[in-house]
């Protein structure tokens, strides 16, 4: 049996069991670190108690020591060889980030957003959105869903202060932040119901925001998830969007088909994903840039519109789930 590295599936002696494709990378990393740091505690400590009862008083006399001024081979020994170990360490660290940070074109998108003190989980692809419902200890968990085998990827932010999406059976954890999207990307490797919790201290009920995330085989997720009705709340109609788009009266300033002239507004048809001109310099069209518009309307002015005539902020007129939809249906006007 191995103490620190769980098989696939199984606990091992202090670890959750090992459900995503980079769980086991990251405990083999942390044993490294750990086998290595009490390696070098062990053989320092005995050297340090070992000299220091070879050279005490008593033998030494009245001897004086020989100062040694310097030893080239040891210096280069105890500089290297600890660089080298680092390398070690950057390296297979960086490379498992990589796998954390990218996504697959197939991955399934969730949509994590955090507040004080519950988790909300949307699927945008599905129109879904799975809410928290408070169990018999006062604990608001959500239960959300995702198929074993396929990549998600997971954006977060927060509607007031800085929590943290953490799946430890994934071995994962990321920050949500206000007004910031974060996210990672992974694959879960084994059905099963994993807890989620908040692991950042976030006021008074940061330990009761809670989930449970299940993860079933494809049939179980067509028949379960897919073709129920399970987390269709009010953000399930297709467009959603569409009507928060009119409902704020953004479709008033802003065209959004193709060719139409721009009036107070940029036209929104197909600007996401490319760059335009600003009183501010050229800018990528993502999500963040999208969010700091709706919020911040004066932070960024496209070339040949007018400061003056820009619009007023929705900073707070809007909840996470609709901010989310409304940039949803911005970046798919194409
Ligand atoms: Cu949210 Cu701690």
């Amino acid at each position: 049996m191995n103490l620190f590295i769980a098989d696939a599936g199984a606990r091992s002696f202090w670890m959750p069991e090992v459900a995503s494709e980079y769980a086991a990378n990251v405990d083999g990393l942390f044993a490294f670190i750990l086998y290595l740091s009490t390696f070098f505690f062990i053989l320092l400590g005995f050297l340090a108690f070992y000299w220091a009862w070879k050279y005490r008083a008593s033998v030494a006399g009245d001897r004086k020591s020989s100062p040694i001024a310097h030893n080239f081979k040891l210096e280069f020994l105890w500089s290297a060889v600890p660089a080298a170990l680092l390398v070690v360490m950057f390296v297979w660290g960086f490379s498992d980030y990589a796998t954390v940070t990218a996504a697959p074109a197939d991955a399934l998108d969730l949509r994590i957003i955090g507040r004080q003190w519950s988790w909300s989980v949307g699927y945008p692809s599905m129109g879904r959105e799975c809410i928290s419902e408070q169990n018999e200890r006062g604990v608001e968990v959500v239960e959300f869903y995702a198929p074993v085998g396929r990549p998600l990827k997971l954006q977060m932010s927060s509607e007031d202060v800085i929590h943290s999406f953490w799946i430890p059976a994934f071995r994962m954890k990321r920050d949500a932040l206000p007004n910031r999207y974060t996210g990672f990307v992974v694959t879960p490797t084994r059905e099963g119901t994993f807890p989620v919790y908040c692991a950042e201290y976030c006021g008074e009920k940061h330990s009761q925001m809670e989930g449970r995330l299940h993860v079933l085989s494809q049939e179980a997720w067509e028949e379960k998830f897919v073709n129920s009705d399970l987390c269709k709340m009010g953000a399930d109609d297709p467009d959603y969007g569409k009507n928060l788009f009119a409902r704020n009266g953004c479709s008033a300033c802003h065209a959004t088909t193709e060719g139409q002239p721009a009036t107070i507004g940029p036209n929104l048809f197909g600007t996401y994903g490319t760059e335009v001109d600003t009183d501010k310099g050229t800018v990528m069209v993502d999500e963040d840039y999208l969010r700091e518009s709706i919020e911040e309307p004066q932070a960024k002015i496209v070339k040949g519109f007018e400061r003056s005539g820009a619009m007023p902020s929705f900073k707070g007129k809007l909840n996470e789930t609709e901010m989310g939809a409304l940039i949803d249906y911005i970046k798919n006007l194409k």
